[in-house]
């Protein structure tokens, strides 16, 4: 942890129509090699100027994050890849069509400028262009290529309003622009298209199914899938950590609903009995959990895309109010509902109870 503190500025922007100010602001502090807090359409970044390799590397110091995790470089638009990646292949340029500006960050060459800090050493390197006007407006007025990854300090939920980054990050970047709540509330899907054929790294907001609509055939590493030990470990670095946990410990329930609302009733009683304080994270057409534990909703499970919005801050909230254990309900694994598992699933460390 960096002993010598600085002023972070917290800076408001308007979301939709951001003022010139805190652009021109950010992006200059961006160019001389300060660290930026943004909102995205996914969640929270933290940006640098990727052409800086002091400037990354003070991402790395600010969050505590492994070096061998490689960072997505944003750009706020296609012609900005040009010195960054080799190619573009075909199917990227239809993927970009479909889906740029927006929450895709797709896998290419890296051209040998990029420095190896954003890449960790691979030959590959993660680009993305976000939708949300604010990150648009800041990368534009920095002129540069931002890396950014979510921030946070490494392990713990991704932000997705302001007052998540200051928790974090208070006193170790330079600004936070907090431009409220950010939209899909889980990151980008990671694709990766330099491999013999396209792979999802991590599911996100753009869905499995949404990409088969353009690439016809898609397939999702082995990592993802609940329970992977596997041999040689995941494609995409930063999967293999435990990665999206609060501070209590988190124990995912999956199988039919009323089994698992069964076994939720049936865990919280039996912690409760050894002195416990529970917290249960459930929904808001989910059964009244509230006479067996502390309950957190995070949106409706019938509409995954709500799942996804809110669940960060439920699982920051449980850290505030101090519960000892966290019991989660499954949601289906289909659409966004894929990478909502994919995060509790990481959440838990493992600790799935299927009924
Ligand atoms: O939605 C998002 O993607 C957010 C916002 C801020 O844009 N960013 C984000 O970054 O989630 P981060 O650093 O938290 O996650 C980046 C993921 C990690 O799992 C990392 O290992 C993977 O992308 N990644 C980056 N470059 C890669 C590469 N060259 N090959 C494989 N995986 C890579
Ligand atoms: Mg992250």
């Amino acid at each position: 942890m960096r002993e010598n503190r600085i002023n972070t500025k917290y800076i408001k922007v308007n979301p939709e129509f951001p003022e010139a100010g805190p652009l021109e602001e950010g992006g200059r502090v961006l160019r001389r090699g300060g660290l930026v807090a943004f909102p995205t359409e996914t969640v929270y970044g933290l940006g640098a100027n990727v052409l800086d390799g002091r400037a990354v590397a003070k991402i790395f110091e600010a969050k505590g994050r492994p070096p061998d995790n490689p960072l997505i470089v944003h750009v706020a638009g296609r012609e900005a890849l040009d010195g960054l990646v080799k190619g573009i292949p075909r199917a990227a340029e239809e993927l970009m069509d479909a889906f740029w500006p927006g929450p895709l960050t797709i896998i290419l060459q890296a051209c040998e400028k990029v420095p190896s800090r954003v890449t960790a050493g691979l030959d590959t390197v993660a680009v993305r262009m976000p939708s949300h006007p604010v990150a648009l407006g800041l990368i534009r007025a920095a002129g540069v290529p931002v890396a950014a990854p979510s921030a946070n300090t490494s392990g713990r939920p991704s932000p997705t309003n302001a007052r998540h980054v200051l928790n974090d990050l208070d006193g170790r970047i330079d600004i936070v622009l907090d431009g409220g709540p950010a939209g899909v509330g889980v990151e980008s899907t990671v694709l990766d298209l330099a491999g013999p054929e396209p792979l999802v790294l991590r599911p996100g907001g753009i869905t499995p199914e949404e990409l088969k609509k353009i690439l016809g055939a898609v397939g999702v590493d082995p990592a993802v899938r609940p329970g992977f030990k596997g041999e040689g470990g995941p494609r995409s670095p930063g999967m293999k950590y435990t990665h999206y946990a609060p501070r209590a410990r988190l124990l995912v329930v999956e199988g039919g609903e009323e089994a698992v609302a069964a076994k939720i009733v049936d865990l919280a009683g039996k912690y409760r009995a050894e002195g416990r304080r529970v917290g249960i994270l459930s929904y808001r057409d989910s059964m009244d959990f509230s006479p067996v534990g502390e309950v957190v909703p995070a949106g409706c499970r019938a509409n995954p895309e709500t799942v996804a919005a809110e669940l960060y801050a439920a699982l920051r909230r449980f850290d505030e109010m101090g519960v000892d254990l966290i019991l989660a309900e499954g949601v289906e694994d289909r659409g966004v509902g894929m990478a909502v598992m994919d995060r509790l699933r990481k959440a838990a460390g493992g600790r799935i109870i299927y009924v």
